[in-house]
């Protein structure tokens, strides 16, 4: 109910409150009047006001009782047994729809938001069973890697050049363990992080800077990596969030590109608009898992599973959110992908790097 409406009920309750005295103070007049004509006992004429005055006070008790009972008792009761009901753990509880006496009061909206909270509650808990099932289930693979392999080269039957390669293996599958660990506890810090401060940024140098990490990774693969930023480009952002994005993008891009393919990084500012595009001429991505890339722990592409864990997106597009810009992307199955970045300018003639 809007609070218009609100303000009308309450204002309603006061009224019927003030009729009912109204209403016993007209009929002990008009009781007075009659019995006063019957007898000159002012006895008498007492008792029956007083009788009168509680027999109607008993009625209209009753009555408010009543209207207690519909519009405030019942929505109160099914209010405090579905919370009682949430606290207790069990989200898939909600409240039936107000029916019109008790949606009076605010009692409506009140069912509505505790209905919200539960479904909330709901979606959070399922979430954090799946994170937490991702979460054994990505450390379950390495761990059992680094078992067999730890025994085997404990049990001493293996070759020199053997025992070389497992320990290699048994060091990659710890360092991917580790960066497991880093990701989830770097998500995790930012998922409870306060609003970075923000300070006037070159998008540009941060860019650049991200780039020429990545130039060895490309070479190595065969992936030529193309650089066209301008000079100049300034936003309110934060160095380290910056660099999460570039590295995660960049990593994506030369991961899912294969050999002989190109990876294009844009720096462009129109107007107000810094505008950032890492393009790749990559596998790309058909619509289905697109939507979800943003997703932790989701990985599209099988094939590259064993590259990753599926949290780097899930870290940019937090990092995205905390510095309050905006992600797209463009991409079709065979054709290479686009992820934009673009942030709000802001005037190099007035603020000091
Ligand atoms: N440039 C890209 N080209 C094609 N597919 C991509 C690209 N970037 C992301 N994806 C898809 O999005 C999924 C999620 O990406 P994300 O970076 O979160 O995970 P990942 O790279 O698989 O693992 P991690 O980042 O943890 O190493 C990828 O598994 C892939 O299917
Ligand atoms: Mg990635």
């Amino acid at each position: 109910m809007k609070r218009a409406g609100r303000r009308s009920v309450v204002f309603a309750e006061y009224m019927l409150w003030f009729l009912m005295t109204a209403v016993i103070i007209m009929v002990a007049v008009l009781v007075y009047d009659k019995v006063s004509e019957a007898t000159d006992s002012r006895a008498v004429i007492a008792l029956v006001i007083i009788a009168v005055i509680c027999a109607l006070a008993g009625l209209l008790t009753a009555l408010d009782a009543l209207r207690r009972r519909y519009m405030t008792g019942l929505p109160v009761r099914k209010i405090t047994d579905a919370t009682e009901r949430i606290a207790a753990g069990d989200f898939s509880v909600r409240i039936a729809p107000a029916r019109a006496l008790e949606a009076y009061n605010g009692y409506g909206e009140i069912m509505d938001n505790v209905n919200a909270m539960a479904e909330e509650l709901g979606k959070t808990s399922v979430l954090n069973k799946d994170f937490i099932s991702n979460v054994s289930h990505e450390f379950k693979t390495p761990l059992s890697v680094i078992c067999t392999y730890a025994y085997a080269i404990a049990d001493g039957r293996l070759t020199d050049e053997e025992t070389r390669s497992y320990a290699r293996t048994l060091a990659e599958t710890a360092s991917r363990l580790s960066s497991l660990t880093t990701n989830i506890l770097r998500l995790n810090r930012m998922e409870h992080q306060p609003p970075p401060e923000f300070r006037p940024t070159d998008i540009g140098e941060s860019l650049r800077r991200s780039v020429i990490a990545f130039e060895d990774a490309a070479e190595e693969k065969g992936v030529a990596l193309e650089c066209d930023v301008c000079d100049g480009a300034v936003a309110l952002s934060d160095e380290g969030l910056l660099e999460l994005i570039w590295n995660n993008l960049l990593s994506n891009a030369v991961k899912f590109t294969p050999r002989g393919g190109m990876v294009r990084v844009t720096l462009a500012q129109r107007g107000g608009e810094i505008v950032a595009e890492i393009s790749d001429s990559g596998c790309g991505m058909n619509e289905g898992v697109g939507e979800h890339i943003f997703d932790k722990f989701y990985q599209g592409d099988t094939s590259h599973a064993s590259e990753g864990n599926g949290l780097g997106l899930a870290l940019v597009k937090k990092a995205i959110d905390l510095l309050g810009c905006v992600i797209d992307v463009e991409s079709s199955p065979g054709e290479g992908s686009t992820f934009r970045v673009r942030f709000a300018a802001c005037d190099r003639e007035r603020v000091s790097l």
